[in-house]
């Protein structure tokens, strides 16, 4: 099957009431280890690329690696992200590239850093949707600003901070009237990267609330979860027996992210997970058997090690199981929808 838009895969998941679970890639093993776990588990598959990882890949490695992923396995639906576009430009070299579905992150200016006003984000959003879905391609936008930083994309706010740029429900329900697009991204308490939160997170910090209120005001609109990584406790503790030195920290748990899949969430970003699966395998092999000096000694276990994760989370969301029940449709079809 090639790629397909991003949207047919949230339509059926909304249709079936489960998440699908965004897995960021920057390397071949990565998306090995996806499909990997999504051939085991029957699941669709989102595939995503930051900025960073098209600019460490190399877009056309990459586009041909997502080729291979989806020749390999022809029975598994596949979208292909641009996660955090911070432009239009961004975005429309992603749509040139292949991808079968950009965010186009307006929260923020196309410094990647300054949080942007309402009417900004409608603009830039608006001429990627007008774009985008002439050739069937799915947009994600983004309203309220996430903690945290990614590769430089990120307003850097500490956890008190990214309170105070909550998501607005009612402002997320004029935008997505104003902008028209597939999927929205949204802030409730979260940050990308391991440092989430000091303490387990209660509704004092992780605000499912207003998820909830989100859905009850845009109930037909795939609502996106970033910054979902659980951080467990056996991957730090693997990468700090074995030299490592991360802070105690906590992440999102699995079961608030299945509460959010109740109400609306379609499209769950994980990426620091499989980040700490991959370094505490490195870590291991490189500790107990110094001599080795064979990528593939430290790659395999490292691929081994992402799938292991990819697979838990496709479980736990709900979406293993679905990849054959997965209608067909491609960007063709996708478009002549958009303009009917
Ligand atoms: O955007 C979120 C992902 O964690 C990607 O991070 O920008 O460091 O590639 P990155
Ligand atoms: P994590 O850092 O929690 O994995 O979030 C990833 C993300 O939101 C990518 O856009
Ligand atoms: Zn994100």
């Amino acid at each position: 099957m090639p790629l397909i838009p991003m949207r047919v895969l949230l339509d059926h998941a909304a249709e079936h009431d489960y998440g699908v679970g965004a897995f960021d890639v920057n390397s071949m093993e990565q998306i090995q280890a996806i499909m990997m776990a999504a051939a085991e588990t029957n699941s669709p598959v989102i595939v995503q690329a930051s900025r960073g990882a098209r600019s460490f890949t190399n877009d056309n490695y990459l586009r041909h690696l997502m080729l291979a992923a989806s020749e390999l396995n022809p029975n598994i639906p596949i979208a292909m992200h641009q996660d955090h576009g911070n432009s239009p430009a961004t975005c429309f070299s992603a749509i040139d590239q292949g991808f079968t579905s950009v965010m186009m992150d307006g929260s923020l200016m196309e410094d990647g850093k300054s949080p942007a006003t309402y009417e900004y984000n409608v603009e830039v959003t608006r001429q990627v949707v007008k774009r985008a879905h002439a050739l069937g391609v799915t947009v994600e936008a983004e309203i309220g600003c996430l903690g945290g930083i990614e590769d430089g994309h990120g307003a850097g706010l500490t956890g008190d901070e990214a309170l105070a740029h909550l998501t607005d429900p009612a402002e997320a329900e004029r935008f997505v009237a104003d902008t028209g697009c597939d999927a929205l991204a949204v802030a409730i308490g979260t940050s990308h990267g391991a440092y989430k939160f000091t303490v387990k997170p209660t509704g004092d910090v992780l605000k499912m609330d207003v998820i909830e209120e989100i859905h009850r005001r845009l109930p037909n609109t795939h609502l996106v979860m970033h910054g979902s990584s659980s951080v467990p406790r056996e991957l730090v503790d693997m990468i700090n027996k074995y030299g490592g030195k991360l802070k105690e920290s906590y992440g999102v748990p699995v079961e608030a992210i299945q509460k959010g899949i109740k109400h609306g969430v379609r499209k769950i970003n994980v990426d620091t997970d499989n980040r700490l699966a991959i370094t505490g395998a490195i870590r291991k092999v490189f500790a107990e058997t110094p001599e080795k000096f064979d990528p593939r000694d430290y790659m395999k276990p490292a691929r081994e090690a992402m799938a292991q994760v990819v697979k838990e989370r496709m479980i736990a969301f709900g979406q293993a199981g679905w990849a054959d029940k997965v209608p067909n449709i491609g960007l063709d079809e996708m478009a002549r929808r958009y303009r009917s």
